[in-house]
């Protein structure tokens, strides 16, 4: 570019001569731009989703999801330690039972895989990094819905409430700080928050999947817990049209008194991350989910994109989108890679 670019209507408002104003300037070296950067990724902001199959001897590699496997509760706790190590702010715990049932009772047992895991994984690093579970029935159920069914056949919401609030009980008595309700129910963080507060348990923290789209992108992940769902979750995910609704959500989340509101998926829902960061009193939070950890990961493979600039990429994108943290499944090794860069400057001095 010359000059001439920079010849703007605004330059000579103010008399200044043609090409005074360069916004280049600014992007001369990499330290003047590490100076300028609006924003920056840090390990803290970073979640990690992590999966533990109960009936495993040994970590299992998903197809869909190169890099990400289903845990042994001893793998899990490994990972958990390796992830607390290099400072991710916090872990979500999903777990895939022996055995379900249409009531999802495993996730209420104590003994189930979920609420062990989350002790297993709170004694090991819980002063650590925050322990976060998953607080939705369509891992322990034998329809794969995120709720109890009806006569009909269709998702029964107020029943399913008492399921969530059972569940929360189980995984605050296992250790879980933060639980993650994503299940989409209407009441859903109202139902938890009273139960939880009736049991003592007000410190135990509600996330509110606040606006949570059916999405093609979770492919992966069902196969990460082995879902069971046939069909869809229409009925109860918002539709992806919809960016409105998810003001209405947010409003209603804060009124059930949520503690931390999220948006997700991640990329294609900016505009709704940015619409509900722009309005919320509360943390807002993002979920790159796994259709879109795989679309990086099989492009990488397939030498199409330059893997870790493109993951940096996104996860700063989320950010300058207002997310105060992301869940991530790249956040041991981002993390790590921050950490390295940043003792690579330091180790220069
Ligand atoms: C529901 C749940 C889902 C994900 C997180 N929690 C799947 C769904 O709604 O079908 C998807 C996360 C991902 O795709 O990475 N418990």
């Amino acid at each position: 570019a010359t000059g001439r670019a920079a010849d703007s209507a605004a330059a000579r408002a103010i008399g200044l001569a043609p090409g005074a104003i360069r916004p280049r300037r600014l992007r001369t070296t990499p330290a003047l731009r590490r100076l300028v950067a609006e924003h920056r990724l840090d390990p803290a902001q970073l979640i990690l989703p992590m999966f533990v199959k109960e009936t495993l001897d040994a970590p299992a590699e998903l197809q869909g999801m190169p890099g990400v496997v289903q845990h042994t509760l001893d793998s899990l706790v490994t990972a958990a330690r390796q992830a607390a190590a290099a400072g991710v702010g916090g872990i979500m715990l999903f777990g895939i039972p022996a055995e379900r049932d249409p009531e999802g009772s495993q996730g209420c047992a104590p003994e189930g895989i979920l609420n062990r895991a989350i002790t297993a994984v709170a004694e090991a690093v819980g002063d650590e990094t925050v322990v976060m579970a998953d607080l939705c029935l369509d891992e322990f159920t034998s329809h794969g819905h995120c709720g109890v069914l009806a006569d009909d056949g269709s998702v029964d919401n107020d029943a399913t409430l008492d399921r969530y609030a059972q569940m929360a009980l189980a995984q605050a008595r296992a250790g879980a700080h933060v639980l993650g309700l994503s299940g989409m129910m209407d009441g859903q963080v109202a139902a938890v928050r009273a139960t939880l507060d009736a049991a003592g348990f007000t410190d135990v923290v509600v996330l509110g999947y606040t606006a949570k789209y059916s999405s093609a992108f979770y492919g992966p992940f069902r196969e990460a817990v082995e879902s069971q769902l046939e069909g869809d979750r229409r009925t109860y995910q918002q539709d992806p049209a919809n960016g409105r609704e998810a003001m209405r959500e947010l409003e209603l989340d804060l009124a059930e008194g949520a503690d931390i509101v999220m948006v997700k998926p991640g990329l294609p829902y900016l505009d709704v991350l940015a619409q509900v960061a722009e309005a919320s009193p509360v943390p807002v939070w993002a979920y790159q989910i796994s259709g879109e950890y795989a679309m990086v990961e099989f492009a990488a493979r397939a030498g199409a994109i330059d893997r870790m600039p493109a993951i940096l990429e996104s996860l700063t994108c989320f950010v300058r989108a207002g997310a105060d943290a992301v869940l991530t499944y790249w956040a041991t090794e981002v993390a790590e890679h921050l950490n390295a860069a940043a003792a690579g400057r330091a180790g220069r001095r």
